[in-house]
């Protein structure tokens, strides 16, 4: 092989890793700071922080964007939101997906065995559809309906109860909030229990 030839390899070589290090960049630069809060491998160590991994990348873009634009409000998350252009919010969300969701934590036996019921068939009286129409018999969820299973108990609530109040209205033409101005604060407590101990993939 030439003296030519070496060169371009080499040249080659370099165009790769610029391609590979253009991709690791955002990643490499926003990770840290998520990961404080959300865990590394998106697995989250404190109940207000909702757990990412596993969840679909659609979902986390969007509610990404959401924050930025103020769609969702979070006096945390707008400014984290902020500083990320589409291609880190991809990145995150591709990383983030990718991840393992950790094994649910069983949470009170009592409550999450009316949680069930309330997940798998709804509520009768109060028109309540049963969860996992939406968001899956196994709460792994899609693009479109989030992953609930193992969910953090508290974040679950929270979130259930800004539907309610309508202090989170970002949904596609308002189903959750729908579904949770039907439900009492027992229910969402109830069912909350039910989904943090839900483990399967
Ligand atoms: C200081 C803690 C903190 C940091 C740092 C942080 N987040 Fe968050 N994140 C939160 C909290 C709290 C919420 C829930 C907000 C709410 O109340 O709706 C949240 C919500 C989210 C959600 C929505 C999850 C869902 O289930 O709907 C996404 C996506 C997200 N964060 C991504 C990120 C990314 C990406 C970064 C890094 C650039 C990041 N977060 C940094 C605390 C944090
Ligand atoms: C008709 C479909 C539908 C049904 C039924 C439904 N959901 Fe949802 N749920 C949604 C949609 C859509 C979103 C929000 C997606 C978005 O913001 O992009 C959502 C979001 C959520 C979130 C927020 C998740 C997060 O990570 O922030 C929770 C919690 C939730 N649902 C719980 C429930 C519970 C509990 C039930 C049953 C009582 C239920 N859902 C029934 C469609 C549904």
């Amino acid at each position: 092989m030439g003296k030519a030839a070496y060169a371009a390899l080499a040249l080659g070589g370099a165009l790769v890793l610029a391609a590979g290090g253009a991709r690791a960049a955002p990643l490499e630069q926003h990770l840290p700071v998520c990961a404080a809060c959300h865990g590394k491998d998106g697995n989250s160590l404190i109940a207000d922080n909702p757990s990412l991994a596993g969840m679909a990348p659609e979902y986390l873009v969007r509610q990404m964007k959401h924050f930025k634009s103020g769609d969702r409000k979070s006096a945390v998350m707008a400014p984290m939101a902020a500083a990320l252009d589409a291609d880190a919010m991809q990145a995150l969300a591709d990383h983030f997906s990718e991840q393992t969701p950790a094994a649910g934590k069983a949470g009170d036996p009592a409550l999450a065995a009316k949680g069930k019921v309330v997940y798998d068939e709804g509520i009768v009286g109060s028109a309540v559809p049963a969860c996992s129409g939406c968001h899956g018999d196994d709460g792994s969820g899609d693009a479109k309906y989030p992953r609930l299973a193992g969910q953090h108990a508290a974040y679950v609530e929270q979130q259930l109860a800004a539907y309610r109040s309508g202090a989170r209205a970002n949904d596609l033409k308002g189903v959750m909030g729908a579904v949770a101005k039907r439900m009492s604060d027992a229910d969402m407590r109830a069912v909350a229990q039910y989904i943090t101990g839900m483990n399967k993939e």
